[in-house]
């Protein structure tokens, strides 16, 4: 039974009015959670929708130009926060260090966490996705108690996936998903990286992830309902 469809929508769409539109026609569900860009929150939770954060800082205020702090995106009626997002690993250049600040402070607020991980091409060509992961969790995660787990939510989104059309195979993804699941038991794991009708339903069917994070297939109204449709069934 899929536990949530994430849809993160990065730096689009374009105008507020279309975050709004948008909004309300792919919240299907309560277990859909939009990820709108930090000006686009208040609108799309006027719509009804549970919302996200793509991202925060680690203190609550102060002299931090341009960021975010959880306790803003909480009072804003944020559940849930992505961090770690690849794109703000390799993009961003955020640190596992950086990273572990912020679930921690996000957990204080009570936000529940989207942690990414994935491997880069290079790591998977080399053969050494496993330990790219394991240390990204248990750097990310470092000082957290076992309670603590049960509000992070694991995406597993290889980088050579995102964005690319080239989705991981459910068979791959489903290694990777025992691998994560043997070290971090308490956690719901999700699939993110090229899902689409065609190959969202082996994520969940033939693969056993707890919900899939979605990109580019969550601007399109037309396949996020075929997607949803799809694992629904
Ligand atoms: P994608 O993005 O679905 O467009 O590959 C996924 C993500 O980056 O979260």
């Amino acid at each position: 039974m899929i536990k949530m469809i994430v849809a993160n929508w990065k730096m689009n769409p374009s105008t507020l009015e279309k975050s709004s539109k948008l909004a309300k026609s792919i919240n299907l569900d309560p277990r859909v959670i939009i990820c709108p860009p930090f000006p686009y929150l208040n609108e799309v939770k006027k719509t009804g929708a549970v919302i996200g954060a793509q991202d925060c800082f680690w203190e609550k205020e102060g002299s931090f130009t341009g960021e975010v702090s959880p306790v803003m995106i909480k009072k804003l009626g944020c559940k849930y926060v992505i961090i770690g997002h690849s794109e703000r690993r390799w993009i961003l250049g955020e640190t596992d260090n950086v990273i572990n600040k912020k679930i921690k402070a996000c957990l204080k607020e009570g936000l529940k966490v989207i942690f990414c991980i994935g491997e880069r091409q290079e790591e998977r060509k080399s053969k050494k996705e496993l330990v790219v992961l394991k240390n990204q969790i248990k750097n990310g995660l470092k000082g957290l108690s076992k309670d603590d787990y049960s509000k992070i939510i694991i995406a597993y989104e290889p980088v050579w996936a995102i964005g690319t059309g080239k989705a991981c195979n459910s068979d791959e993804a489903e290694k990777i998903r025992v691998f994560i699941k043997e070290i971090i038991n308490d956690s719901a794991i999700l699939y993110g990286g090229s899902v689409d009708s065609l190959n969202a339903s082996d994520y969940i069917n033939k693969a056993f992830f707890d919900g899939l994070l979605i990109g580019g297939a969550s601007l399109k109204v037309g396949e996020f309902k075929r997607i949803f449709k799809k694992i629904k069934a």
